[in-house]
């Protein structure tokens, strides 16, 4: 699975820079290929607003700004996977992050009716890099999950980290991709047509049935 690591941080040596090489290191471990990208060294400006709210973003699905943006779209498109990992700003993403993912939305969530996001059932992990306080963390995840879903993407783990708890959390990131990529994921996050073993598969046949009852102890 190519997996594509997307931070958005100002600093090279900050928690959010040890987030993304901690996910890197995950995905060459689940033996994948990774791609580790930074935001905020791309030329993204904010949402033109074009017209009366939309412009081609909801039509043809891009955008009229001459900037990186379609650059980093074409990159997400080629990507199976993701990371998304962004310091958290007044408990939210930070600018940059919010600034690309705005434009994103708009021309991905509007696809309908035999078009699909390009970002649609791949799997994704999302995380957090906050201060010592930690305050807002979870905010700012619970609006990448809103942008996950939006996006049509596949969530796979939400990971907040803080400074307190950086030790633990840089394995957990670690682990979490390298499970991610491990084959056994990656055939969960394929459609069942495709996936060995099952009915619709057409290896073996898929036992359906009533579980049976725990026992009571
Ligand atoms: C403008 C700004 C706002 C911040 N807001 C919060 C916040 O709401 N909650 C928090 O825990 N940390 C906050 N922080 C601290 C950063 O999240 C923290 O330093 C994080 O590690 C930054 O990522 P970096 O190390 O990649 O720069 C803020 C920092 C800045 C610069």
């Amino acid at each position: 699975m190519k997996v594509l690591v997307v931070m958005s941080s100002q600093n090279a040596g900050g928690l959010t820079a040890a987030c993304g090489e901690a996910a890197r290191q995950g995905v060459v471990d689940g033996k994948s290929p990774a791609r580790v990208i930074n935001l905020n060294e791309f030329n993204i400006d904010r949402c033109a607003i074009c017209n009366d709210g939309w412009g081609l973003c909801r039509t043809e699905h891009r955008c009229i700004r001459e900037d990186d943006f379609s650059k980093l779209q074409e990159m997400f498109d080629a990507a199976e996977g993701l990371v998304l990992i962004t310091p958290v700003y007044f408990g939210e993403p930070s600018e940059t992050f919010k600034a690309f993912f705005d434009r994103l939305r708009r021309c991905e969530a509007t696809k309908k009716s035999g078009t699909r996001s390009i970002l649609a059932d791949k799997p994704t992990v999302c995380v957090a890099a906050a201060g010592g306080s930690g305050g807002g963390a979870i905010h700012c995840l619970a609006e990448m999950e809103r942008l996950v879903r939006q996006l049509g993407a596949m969530p796979f783990d939400y990971i907040p980290i803080t400074q307190k708890t950086r030790e633990y959390q840089i394995e957990t990131i670690h682990d979490g991709l390298a499970a991610m990529c491990a084959p056994k994921a990656v055939e969960q996050t394929m459609p069942l047509s495709a996936r060995k073993g099952t009915r619709d598969g057409k290896r073996g046949k898929r036992r359906i049935g009533r579980r049976r009852p725990a026992k009571e102890s």
